[in-house]
């Protein structure tokens, strides 16, 4: 299958890139460069420099390239900046969002995957959360997640667009050619290495939390499963698949959360983290961040029933160690 994966130069969509090459699919890159990285884009793979959002540009592409599918990881995605600057999530994320459905119906693009977040469910009333839990995002960062999940099931209903959301909780871990390097960095896991690197200093941010040792809890996610799940996702929206869809007229969208179903407090990490490292990793413990919910863990079990996904790489000493290798053997980065 030939899909183009947006956003494929960041760190989820190049180490999906990777899983689709692995799987024997045909992945075309379009990214704008804004926090990716041409060098993360094997030479061989084509790669086009642009953005989602210019629907005429985008058309062109689908067409050229003969595109059958999309996996749609491009987007602004970082809470606080979403609070500061709203306009820009919705411009990018739902404007170009919209471009880009709009780009797919012109060219006959029927298939979409898009990287969707546990940001959607806001401040949950029970943990595990379930993919059927209300949404209430608490930042416009979540909500223009969510929008564009409700564009895909209204496109889906009235143009017979095949899609699946796949609602990630917290991305974690490296592959041998990829790993997470974003500025700022507002991921956990690279902000413990970066300090144990003595780069940067690292803050935990409250400690007075209601979980067993007062830090907060999240489900941490090897990015190479994460990846795993986007081709089996993309696999799930062939023409006829009952997963996303009757096989004649309109579609249903499916929604998976993506996660271990198990959670890792803060201090869990810094430890596991520690013991990778072999050292004690200083840092500092700060005033809690405004809107942080005490636990965030996945029901996961949708994307198991429905995709046939088993995450393999769920310990965290794993992720944490494929972080770290990489981090070691790309010391400045993609700078190199
Ligand atoms: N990392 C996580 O833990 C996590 C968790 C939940 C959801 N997500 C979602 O997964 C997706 C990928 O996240 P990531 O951590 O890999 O981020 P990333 O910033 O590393 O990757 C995003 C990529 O999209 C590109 N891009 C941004 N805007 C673009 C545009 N308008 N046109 C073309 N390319 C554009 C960037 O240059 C970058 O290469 C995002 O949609 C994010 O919201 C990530």
């Amino acid at each position: 299958m030939r899909v183009l994966v947006t956003g494929g130069a960041g760190y989820i969509g190049s180490i999906s890139v990777e899983a689709l090459l692995a799987a024997g699919h045909e992945p075309v890159v379009l990214d704008d460069l804004s926090t990716g990285h041409r060098t993360s884009v094997p030479p061989d793979v084509p790669f086009h420099r642009g953005t989602y959002g210019d629907q005429i540009a985008m058309a062109h592409l689908l067409e050229a390239q003969r595109i059958e599918a999309i996996l749609h990881c491009a987007a602004r995605s970082l809470v606080g900046e979403s609070v500061r600057e709203p306009s820009r999530y919705y411009r990018e994320n739902v404007v170009g969002g919209v471009a880009l459905l709009e780009a797919a119906r012109e060219a006959g693009v029927g298939r979409i995957v898009f990287s969707s977040t546990a940001a959607v469910y806001g401040i949950p009333d029970e943990t595990p959360i379930p993919e059927e839990a209300p949404l209430r995002p608490i930042n416009p960062y979540g909500e223009t997640k969510r929008t564009f999940e409700s564009a895909l099931a209204w496109y889906g209903s009235a143009y017979g667009l095949r899609s699946v959301s796949l609602r990630y909780f917290n991305a974690a871990g490296a592959s041998d050619r990829n790993g997470e390097i974003h500025d700022p960095e507002t991921h956990l896991i690279p902000a413990i290495l970066a300090a144990a690197e003595g780069r940067a200093p690292l803050t935990v941010f409250g400690d007075d939390f209601d979980t067993p040792d007062g830090t907060p809890i999240r489900d941490y996610i090897h990015v190479e499963d994460l990846a795993g799940a986007h081709v089996l996702a993309l696999e799930a929206t062939a023409p006829g698949d009952v997963r996303t869809g009757p096989p004649a007229g309109g579609s249903v969208p499916l929604v998976c959360n993506l996660g271990n179903g198990r959670g890792a407090s803060v201090k869990e990490v810094l430890h596991a983290a520690e013991t990778v490292v072999g050292r004690p990793i200083p840092h500092v413990v700060g005033p809690r961040r405004e809107g942080d919910p005490p636990i965030l863990v996945a029901a996961a079990d949708r994307a198991s029933a429905v995709l046939g996904w088993r995450p393999e790489l769920g310990d965290l000493e794993t992720m944490i160690g494929s972080a770290w290798a990489w981090r070691r053997r790309n010391p400045d980065g993609y700078a190199a």
